[in-house]
């Protein structure tokens, strides 16, 4: 069965028993509210690791106010459930008073990588995530950590965080779960309207339009003209953003290249919820 661990010294003691006897081990951090898409990467982790370790943590240092951290989903028992059936071993799941016994007087930036797209919108929320995600790391000092391509700007920030900063731990990329309507599983997805739910495949809807056009020859500009036009002609949506980067800086780009690091990322708010979503131009 699995066990649950609240304290760092206990997950740590617990931990140098498991790698004692040789075995790997593997993180998915998560804030709880846990769905498919959070189940895939868990699969993949018991697929790569003998060990495998959830945390469950809604961090506090990376929310941009104190309404949207209030409102944040909380379902611990179903999510313990849906971890024990997907083969997780372990959770760590820390009290906020454990993980920031005070309020941190060190903080970490990433340069580009912070102030482009979902940095420009929320500020001092990647430094959250690097804070958090650091100290996780340093917890647990898995072999491997997994993280979802939804978040694809966090994904680059934690590489930039771990190669900077020596961490032993072998980063993993997972594709994102979506619904059959396209839309990209996430623990918002909840707060939707039966109405706004409908509409909110608009975004699939535009990046895989918008992708195939880039992959025809079609320009940059007219690509994003026609995505904010698509917006424009919703009542429910607002677009925030839509931008073709490259995922070595998250700077928008003009022209494409057609290579490996191109991604087009996309924002737009429906209902007062903010959803994120994003494609790689080639994959
Ligand atoms: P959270 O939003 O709970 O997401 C946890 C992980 O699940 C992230 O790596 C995210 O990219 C991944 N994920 C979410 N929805 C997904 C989907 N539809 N398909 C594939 N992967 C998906 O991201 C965070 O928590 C936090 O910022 C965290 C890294 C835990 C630091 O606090």
């Amino acid at each position: 069965t699995m066990l649950i661990f609240n304290t760092i010294d206990k997950i740590r003691d617990h931990l140098k028993h498991t790698t004692q006897t040789g075995k790997t081990v593997a993180l998915v951090p998560t804030m709880g509210a846990l769905h498919n898409g959070h189940m895939r990467l868990v699969k993949e982790a018991v697929k790569q690791a003998d060990h495998v370790v959830a945390s469950i943590f809604v961090n506090p240092t990376q929310f941009n106010n104190a309404a949207d951290l209030e409102k944040y989903p909380r379902t611990v028992d179903a999510d313990l459930k849906l971890l024990e059936s997907h083969g997780c071993h372990a959770v760590f799941a820390p009290s906020e008073q454990e993980v920031y016994p005070e309020k941190p007087s060190i903080s970490i930036r990433f340069g580009s990588l912070e102030s482009e797209l979902e940095g420009k919108f929320r500020p001092g929320h990647f430094s959250g995530v690097g804070l958090v995600v650091s100290k996780l790391l340093n917890i647990v000092n898995p072999d491997f950590a997994f993280f979802g391509q939804k978040d694809l700007q966090q994904f680059f920030v934690i590489k930039a965080l771990v190669e900077q900063l020596n961490f032993k731990t072998q980063l993993r990329m997972v594709p994102i779960e979506r619904e059959t309507s396209g839309l990209a599983m996430s623990s918002r997805n909840m707060r939707l309207s039966e109405a706004d739910r409908a509409e909110a495949s608009l975004i699939h809807k535009a990046l895989t339009q918008s992708k195939n056009r880039l992959l025809r020859g079609d320009s940059v500009q007219s690509v994003k003209n026609q995505v904010t036009e698509l917006f424009k002609s919703s009542d429910r949506f607002t677009l925030e953003y839509f931008e073709v980067i490259d995922t070595s800086d998250f700077k928008p780009l003009e022209s494409i290249n057609y290579k490996e690091n191109t991604a087009l990322c996309i924002a737009a708010e429906i209902g007062q919820v903010r959803l994120i979503d994003n494609l790689m131009l080639i994959s």
